[in-house]
């Protein structure tokens, strides 16, 4: 997909969300003691809270954004990015710290151009640092899209994002192939 359709693809689908949570806005009342119902519907139905929301938010409660940003801050089971439609989860557990877990981390940012947390433009890509997931023997250990990888190489990295795009670009060649062939 180019540049400009997936733009205008995130702009609509912004627009839809902020859309519904406005309708969802109207059920709450506008008492300061329903904000953190408030986010974790939001963060529900659309899996993050956007910076367009919070704004919403802050409208229906009358109160100023910084304000609401700062609560759900304070809170860590609130994203502020949409996850991407490939979520990598790099254990900084005890365990895979000691095994370079960090560097593996350095390496995912740096090969997306994307920090901890964060989410790439075209959303394909999110990364996370979680803590001990359960399989220390493995150090250091990654989640990709639920995939365990245990013994986590740079070389390793390089290796599962390239798989992914070039997957992603056969996908595009194919979608271009068919709507020539329509
Ligand atoms: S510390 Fe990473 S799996 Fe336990």
């Amino acid at each position: 997909m180019k540049a400009s359709s997936v733009d205008e693809a995130v702009r609509a689908q912004e627009r839809a969300m902020l859309d519904d949570i406005a309708s969802q806005l109207a059920g709450f009342g506008k008492e300061r003691r329903n904000l953190i119902p408030i986010l974790q519907m939001v963060q529900e139905r659309h899996t993050y809270l956007a910076s367009g929301a919070l704004k919403m938010v802050a409208e229906h409660l009358q109160t100023a954004v910084c304000e609401i940003y700062g609560v759900a801050t304070f809170y860590n089971q609130f994203r502020f990015h949409p996850p991407g439609k490939h979520h990598i989860k790099v254990c900084l557990g005890t365990a895979c710290h000691v095994r370079g877990g960090d560097i593996i981390l350095e390496n995912f940012e740096r090969k997306l151009g994307i920090r901890d947390g964060e989410t790439t433009p075209d959303r394909e890509f999110s990364i996370e640092r979680v803590v001990c997931v359960g399989c220390c023997a493995l150090a250091p250990v990654a989640i990709v899209d639920e995939n365990v990888h245990g013994q986590v190489a740079p070389s390793k990295v390089e290796g599962l994002v390239l798989g992914f795009q070039i997957e992603k670009e056969k996908e595009e060649r194919e979608k271009q192939e068919n709507e020539s062939g329509r």
